[in-house]
């Protein structure tokens, strides 16, 4: 499968992706001048900028962004720090193929800040979730999930960076799955064949 990659920040996970051979044609992002579009330029992969500001309306923006998703082909979406909702329209025409990786044990802390959420909350234990994309808020069917203890003293900072190395691990190993045809969907229920 062709991806589209849909950035917002540092692109640690994009990163990953491309590192495990992800076929990425596009990297879109909401944002100008972040990390991630540093990235792809040191991967060679093209990329385009859609911002709030350019196109503040979210049906136009899903027609520029479907557009450009068009442009490269791409029959696949991984979102990794993208900070924009996705009209309908566009969750539709892809539906199934949408990726997005979340920094908790979904569904608690859906949203942003899900970190400090947890810490706020004081729960013991979160962790990633990779999920399909649905029209609702990180409330789609869960691909995978692994938990991470939070220890007594544990800060955003110091929590942050196992998450993050959980998400480099298993988003890749999801996007792959997908490439590989091994992951059917049925209602919430999401299958890996052969294990
Ligand atoms: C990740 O923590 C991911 O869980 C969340 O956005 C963050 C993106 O980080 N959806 P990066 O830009 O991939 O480093």
């Amino acid at each position: 499968m062709k991806w589209a990659v849909l950035v917002g920040g540092t692109g640690s996970n994009l990163r990953a992706l491309l590192e495990h051979r992800v076929d990425v044609g596009v990297v879109i992002s909401h944002r100008t001048g972040v990390g991630a579009l540093e990235i792809a330029d040191s991967f060679g992969v093209p990329w385009r900028v859609l911002t709030a500001r350019e196109y503040p309306d979210r049906d136009h923006y899903g027609e520029v962004l479907r557009h450009a998703l068009a442009e490269f082909d791409v029959n696949a979406i991984a979102l990794a720090g993208f900070l924009r909702w996705l009209d309908d329209e566009t969750v539709n025409r892809y539906r199934n193929c949408i990726l997005n990786v979340h920094p908790s044990l979904l569904p608690a802390f859906p949203g942003l800040n899900a970190v400090q959420q947890a810490l706020d909350y004081g729960v013991r234990c979160t962790g990633v979730t990779v999920h399909i994309v649905d029209e609702g808020q990180d409330s789609g069917p869960i691909v995978a999930q692994e938990p991470v203890a939070i220890e007594p003293d544990d800060t955003e900072e110091s929590l942050l960076p196992r998450i993050h190395a959980v998400e480099h691990r298993i988003y890749p190993q999801a996007v792959r799955a997908f490439d590989q045809g091994l992951i059917s969907i049925s209602g919430r229920l999401v299958k890996y064949a052969g294990g």
